[in-house]
């Protein structure tokens, strides 16, 4: 299961890519917004808690640069939250971050690319081996500061 949520900027990409992503035979659940005005930072908390609590394996989170949602996100322990605008790193931030968020610009790209995007997040594995050690790291970081 996916968790999947935006503010008001994002929620027509948030539904192209539900629609799109749902025929290659991914499930959403959708943590909102659905339309009304709302603040990121509390939609990106419904999201990460779905990831923390085992619930949902990964989420993608739109708000209209990307950015406030990633900064929300990454405050949440456990999180890997990456703002993906291309292919390259997207895929990177899957094999060598083990990125469980991503987080795109609704104003930023076209419904087109976020598409191709959340493919590639959502089917590449993280490498594990000497990645595996770093991400280690990161988790040290977290529970040192
Ligand atoms: C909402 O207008 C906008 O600030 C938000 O979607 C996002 O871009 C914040 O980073």
């Amino acid at each position: 299961m996916i968790a999947i949520g935006c503010d008001h900027a994002g929620c027509e990409m948030k539904k192209a890519i539900i629609d799109a992503m749902s025929e290659k035979g991914f499930e959403f659940k959708d943590v909102g917004c659905n339309g009304e005005k709302c603040d990121y930072p509390n939609i990106a908390e419904a999201l990460c808690n779905e990831i923390t609590s085992g619930s949902c394996e990964k989420g993608i989170l739109v708000c209209g640069t990307g950015i406030g949602m990633s900064i929300a996100a990454n405050k949440i322990k456990g999180i890997r939250a990456a703002l993906c605008s291309d292919s390259f790193s997207t895929k990177y931030t899957r094999l060598h971050n083990d990125a469980n968020v991503m987080c795109l610009g609704a104003r930023t790209l076209g419904p087109g690319l976020a598409e191709e995007l959340a493919e590639i997040f959502l089917t590449t594995e993280f490498e594990g081996g000497r990645h595996q050690v770093r991400v280690d790291l990161i988790s040290k970081l977290e529970n040192n500061n």
